[in-house]
This record gives structure tokens, sequence and C-alpha cells, in this order.
């Protein structure tokens, strides 16, 4: 049974690199050790889940019990001449699985490289890069019911999928633990680079292979995005708005160059790092927190920043965009 530990630092449990506590914290390896942890401990409570802490910004200390789900394992459960559906524990790292998965030949989740975090955190927000969301490979989620103690499963559309968001960000937020996901790779490669500048680096590479694939999308990546490592970050605070074509239309009279991504039903994504550019932000620092010189949707911890420090600059872009362009920014990361 893993111990439970007290008055823990969190430091290297969140990628902002914030410095908080938690009371206690524990690090089950099994469905049993988690509905043990969780039966037997309740005077710990509140209780939160993490995964790897890459979507989190803890503003204090933690005055509860943090559970960080550590199942392993990576076990092909039914392959055919078409598809391979693949069990995946949620306490794996998901750029090792993609590793795995594009070193096994199986398609589908090469676009999704280098995105930090857990196996069992993919589903919750959707993650989502490149032109692929793990929506698009998922088969089903298993994950224990917090209310009665049962272990449930969610097919894909059961999950409701959106844009960052699913059952368990709405419905189900708070009342499950993801132990692990079925994904549906495929044995033939639909190679899709028609985001951004893709095709073109998939073109240098000379091959046109989900290897490549990954290989240009992790190139990409590494000189847009701050490598938490060095300087902590959550990737996008925020999430790209949604707003009806005569909101994009208003602002294009006056900003004809915003780029826009055109959705069904007259809806149109806007890039929120282009207005938070727009309103000077980008590159800018306040205290010891700031926004990343080369990607203004990314706020980043500069040296030894609260937690309360990275929010409150985030409250004071929310402002600027809001006061300039009439549009609410939702943030993406979770907000403790
Ligand atoms: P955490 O941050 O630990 O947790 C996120 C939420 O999930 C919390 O609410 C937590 O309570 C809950 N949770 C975690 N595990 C479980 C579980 N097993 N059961 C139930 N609830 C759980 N995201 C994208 O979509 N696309 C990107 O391109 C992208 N790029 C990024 C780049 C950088 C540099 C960074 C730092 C982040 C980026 N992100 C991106 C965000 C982040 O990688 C994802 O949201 C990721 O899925 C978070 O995983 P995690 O394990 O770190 O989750
Ligand atoms: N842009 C600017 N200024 C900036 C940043 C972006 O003008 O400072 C413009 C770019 O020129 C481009 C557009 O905004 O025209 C979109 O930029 P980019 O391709 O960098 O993507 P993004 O919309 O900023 C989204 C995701 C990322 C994901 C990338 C690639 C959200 C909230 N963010 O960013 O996901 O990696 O696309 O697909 O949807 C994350 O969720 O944490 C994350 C990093």
């Amino acid at each position: 049974m893993n111990s439970i530990k007290e008055n823990y630092p969190l430091r290297h449990h969140n990628t902002f690199g914030v410095d908080v506590k938690t009371r206690f914290f524990s690090s089950p390896n099994s469905i049993e050790e988690i509905v043990a942890l969780l039966e037997n401990n309740k005077e710990c409570f509140p209780f939160m889940i993490i995964g790897e802490g890459s979507n989190i910004l803890f503003t204090k200390d933690f005055n509860g019990l943090i559970v960080k789900p550590a199942i392993k394992g990576i076990e092909v459960i039914k392959n055919n001449q078409e598809h391979c559906l693949v069990k995946v524990g949620a306490g794996e790292i998901w750029d090792e699985f993609v590793e795995w998965a594009v070193g096994n030949n199986l398609g589908g989740v090469e676009n999704l490289s280098l995105i930090p975090g857990s196996v069992g955190s993919s589903p919750i927000q959707n993650i989502g890069a490149y032109g692929a969301e793990v929506c698009d490979v998922i088969e089903k989620v298993n994950y224990l019911d917090l209310e009665s103690y049962d272990m449930k499963s969610a097919s894909a559309s059961e999950c409701n999928f959106e844009y960052r968001s699913s059952i368990f960000k709405t419905h189900l937020r708070n009342r499950t633990v993801i132990t692990s996901v079925v994904f549906r790779l495929s044995h033939f490669h639909k190679i899709n680079t028609s985001y951004g500048n893709l095709n073109e680096e998939v073109g240098k590479t000379g091959v046109n292979d989900i290897r490549a694939v990954r290989y240009a999308v992790i190139k990409i990546r590494n000189s847009k995005l701050p490598d938490p490592k060095i300087t902590g970050n959550a990737g996008s605070f925020f999430k790209n708005p949604v707003v009806g074509t005569e909101v994009a239309d208003r602002i294009k009279e006056s900003y004809a160059s915003m780029p826009s991504y055109t959705l069904t039903g007259d809806m149109v994504k806007l890039p929120a790092g282009w207005l938070i550019e727009q309103c000077g932000w980008k590159g800018r620092k306040m205290g010891n927190a700031g926004v990343h010189e080369r990607q203004a949707l990314v706020l980043v911890n500069l040296s030894n920043a609260t937690g309360m420090e990275i929010k409150e600059l985030a409250v004071k872009i929310s402002e600027s965009v809001f006061e300039k362009f009439g549009i609410t920014l939702e943030p993406e990361v979770n907000i403790i």
C-alpha cells in the first residue's frame, strides 16, 4: 500500500513550478489502492486528483489530500487488419505513449506529440493540437465513480467531447478517477498535415509517414512553446474564444488581418494569442510572472512567481481583451 505523505511539496507536481504544499499526498498504483485510500482516509479530505500538473495553477497551499494515480501499463486488447485497441493506464506519460504508438507503426496520435501530462488526463479537456484531438482515437474511458465506488466506462459518444471539453469537465467534474483509456489506433495511416506550417516541416524530412509527423510537430512545438522544465508554464492559459460570425466580422472591420477559423453553425474560433498580442501583452512582465515572448497565450513563471501573481496577470489580460474587443476569455488552466 502506498503511504500518505504529510506536508508534501508540490513544486515538482505542477509545470508552473509554483512552490506550494499539500497537507497530504499519495500516489496509489492500482484501482484497489485508490478505493482503499479514499474510503479509509476521509478525515484527510477534501481531496483532489492530479496527473502531471501541466494544466493546474495552485494559488495557495492545498489543505487536504492530493491523489496522483500511478496506474501503469500499455496493453493491446484487440488487433485486426485495420485497427489496434490499446488500453493505457492513467499514470502513463502521454508523450511516452505517443512514442510507443509511433514506434509500433500505429497511427492516430502522432499530431499530439509532446503534449505534457498523463494519459488519464487526456480525455478530460480532450487534448488537441496540430489538427487533431484525442477524441478522434478514444474508444472508451474507464473510471471509478466516486459516488458509488463502482468502476464504469464511457464510450466516446458518452464523453460529450468538444473543443477543450468533455463530460469529465462538466457533469462528472470531480466525480471520477479516470483509471485507464482505450485508444483505437490504425494500421492504415491518414497523414494530416493541414495545420499551420506542419506540411512544410514534414516536407523537409523527405518522408511522409507518422514518424515524420511526430518529428515535425516536436520541432514546431519546441520553437514556439517554453519547456516547463526550464520556464514554468501550463501551455495555453486561455481557450480560444468561439464567437458568432457577426462578432468576428465586427472585429475584422478594424483588424482585417485577424486570423480566424470558421466552424459549423455560423461560429468562428478566434486565436486568443492574437487578441492578447494586440493588447500589447506579448513579452510583458508583471512581478515574477510574464507573457511568453513567442506565444502570448502562454503565461510564464519568470522566477519564483506565486500562483496569485500568475492569476492576477491573467485577470489583467482578460480585462484588456474585454475592453478592446468585448470578448471574454475563459481560462483553460484549472485554477485551484
Ligand atoms: P493535470 O494538470 O494534473 O490535471 C488536469 C485536470 O484533470 C485537473 O482538474 C485534475 O483534477 C484532473 N485529473 C487529472 N488526472 C485525473 C484522473 N486520472 N482522473 C480524474 N481527474 C483527473 N493541452 C492541449 O490540449 N494541447 C496542447 O497542445 C497542449 N500543450 C501544452 C504545452 C505545454 C508546454 C504545457 C505545460 C501544457 C500543454 N497543454 C496542452 C495542457 C496539458 O498538457 C493538458 O491539459 C494535459 O492533458 C494535462 O495533463 P496532466 O496529467 O498534467 O493533468
Ligand atoms: N498568434 C498571434 N500571436 C501570438 C500567438 C498566436 O498572433 O502570440 C496567432 C498565430 O499567428 C496564429 C494563431 O494565433 O495565426 C494560432 O496560433 P497557434 O498556431 O500558435 O495556436 P494557438 O491557437 O495559440 C492552439 C492550442 C494549443 C495547440 C496549438 C497547435 C488552444 C487554447 N491552444 O494554440 O494548445 O498546441 O493550437 O494546435 O486551443 C494548450 O491547450 O495548452 C495548447 C498549447
